[in-house]
């Protein structure tokens, strides 16, 4: 007799349903795993072995066949121990196999028979769900699973013992409960900011809008400050969206005791960071660092200190808002619409441009410096500001600074009115809209689109750029509260693109 029990591969952050088949023959007496198993699941063999023998089961001394179909799937991950597990126990007459049909099975066995958590929990739930299943997962993955849907069948035993009672009937487990890991109340605050009015400003719109934003300016100014500041005044997570964060969280197995948070991810990635913790690969294809950040933030300090092929390989997810990972035998596409917060120097030293400063290496020295930057890459970023050192007065005596909740609410509002806009379609912010959308919802009037017209014939914009830049003054309009963009709001959108045009000729 086939014994059958069903669970999940990760292809990215879907679930392809994997059927596990079990069958014990007369013959040698050996354990065989056939279907693309990777290392992990070939081990399972030792595990399954151990944690059945722990509840009191032995393997009998015959020929045990267990196939992962479809055979052509690579199969990936340690959470096949259980379904393995529950297989050999229907094929032995442990547990009525028809009581398993309505589950899909994934965790992870200890050698003494008790369940670990796994990766993936969320999106093998949402998977179960679209079969029309319920789901068997470890205690630990719960509460994340639960997110899947309220009516959704969960059980999430502790140990193999406990999920037989359950089947048994002697110790019915109760389904778990979704939880929300409240976002953490004391982020630093915005008040804390002396002076850099400017900056706060363009903060504030780049919040506003999903913009992508570089700052540059001499060390200390408080650049660094500034983008962890940023957290503080992004609004909180939409439902989908929280979702789509958490599948990808739950993925690269980060999602703290299985609870979900509704607060925007923040990435700051060392700038030591290689390819694959960038953009995702390694074994198991694991998302990168732009994928983690997938509606949020990805804040890359000291930006040229980046390896300019890292930096490169954002080109593509700043774009598309996903990120293909090829492997030798397939390849998975993870989301990646995240917002670009970059800071750096002006140069090596760190003060050109500073008034009373000259380089010691002469402009070479800033040139050098801005050139491991690639033009495209600038090119995507919308938003150029220089933060100039503080000045004495302004540290000294410096005036009343707005708290972080008081430009929050404003981003709020200006989100809720970019999210009425789109409403119907996926997109959520105004960096986000396709062109063809934000020609038609930004149309400046007609001193805008003049100013707009004579700045574009004498800067030479991209075309990416002249979008980027409508996008910007239509979200300093939603700040502002106006329906129309007008000509003041094209200018302020301008100036930010052309702040930076040092750093773009230098590049
Ligand atoms: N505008 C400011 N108001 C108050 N404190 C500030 C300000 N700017 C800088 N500081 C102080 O200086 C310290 C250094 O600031 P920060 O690390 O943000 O500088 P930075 O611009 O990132 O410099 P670097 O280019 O060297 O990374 C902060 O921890 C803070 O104490
Ligand atoms: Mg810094």
């Amino acid at each position: 007799m086939v014994a059958r029990v069903k669970t999940v591969a990760f292809q990215g952050i879907e679930a392809v349903p994997v059927d596990v088949q079990v069958m014990i023959q007369p013959g040698q007496t050996v354990m065989n795993i056939v279907g693309l198993p990777d290392k992990a699941v070939a081990e399972s063999r030792e595990r399954v072995r151990a944690a059945l023998h722990a509840s009191g089961l032995s393997i009998p001394p015959k020929r045990v066949t267990v196939n992962l179909a479809p055979a052509d799937l690579p199969k990936e991950g340690s959470h096949y121990d259980l379904p393995i597990a529950l297989g050999l126990m229907a094929a032995l007459g442990a547990i009525p196999s028809d009581m398993l049909e309505d589950y899909v099975v994934v965790g992870e066995l200890s050698l003494d028979g008790t369940l670990a958590a796994i990766a993936g929990a969320l999106p093998a739930a949402i998977g179960a769900n679209a079969l029309g299943r319920g789901l068997i997962c470890p205690a630990q993955c719960g509460a994340e699973a639960a997110w899947a849907g309220e009516d959704m069948n969960i059980i999430a035993p502790a140990s193999l013992i406990a999920l037989a009672n359950h089947f048994r009937g002697t110790q019915v487990l109760s389904r778990p409960q979704a939880a929300i890991r409240q976002s953490a109340a004391n982020l630093p605050d915005l008040a804390e900011i002396k002076g850099q009015e400017t900056a706060k400003r363009a903060l504030e719109i780049a919040a506003a809008g999903g913009h992508n934003m570089a700052m540059v300016g001499p060390p200390g100014s408080g650049k660094s400050m500034l983008a962890a500041r940023l957290p503080g005044i992004l609004p909180k997570l939409t439902s989908r969206e929280l979702l789509e964060v958490s599948m990808i969280t739950s993925i690269a197995g980060q999602l703290g005791e299985g609870r979900l948070c509704d607060q925007r991810p923040f990435r700051a990635p060392h700038h030591s960071a290689s390819m694959a913790a960038m953009v995702g690969g390694g074994i198991r294809a694991r998302p990168g660092e732009v994928s983690l950040a997938h509606n949020g933030v990805l804040f890359l300090d000291e930006l040229p200190e980046f390896s300019p092929q890292v930096l490169d390989s954002l080109r593509q997810p700043l774009e598309t808002g996903e990120i293909a990972i090829a492997r030798a035998n397939h390849h998975v596409t993870y989301p990646s619409r995240f917002q670009l917060i970059a800071a750096m120097n002006p140069c090596r030293c760190g003060m050109a441009g500073e008034p009373g400063y000259t380089c010691r290496r002469g402009p070479r020295c800033q040139a050098d410096y801005q050139a491991r930057i690639s033009g495209p890459l600038l090119d995507r970023i919308d938003m150029r500001i220089e933060v100039p050192a503080v000045s004495a007065a302004d540290l000294i005596a410096p005036s009343a600074a707005e708290p972080s909740e008081t430009v929050a609410a404003r981003v709020a509002a200006a989100r809720l009115r970019q999210a009425e806009r789109f409403s119907g379609s996926h997109v959520s912010t105004n960096a986000t809209a396709p062109n063809s959308l934000i020609e038609a919802v930004a149309a400046p009037d007609a001193a805008g689109t003049q100013l707009l017209r004579d700045a574009a014939e004498v800067k030479r914009f991209s075309a990416r750029a002249y979008h980027r830049i409508l996008k910007v003054a239509r979200t300093i309009a939603d700040l502002d509260g106006a329906d129309a963009v007008g000509r003041i709001h094209v200018a302020e959108a301008i100036a930010y693109r052309v702040a930076g045009e040092r750093l773009a000729a230098a590049a």
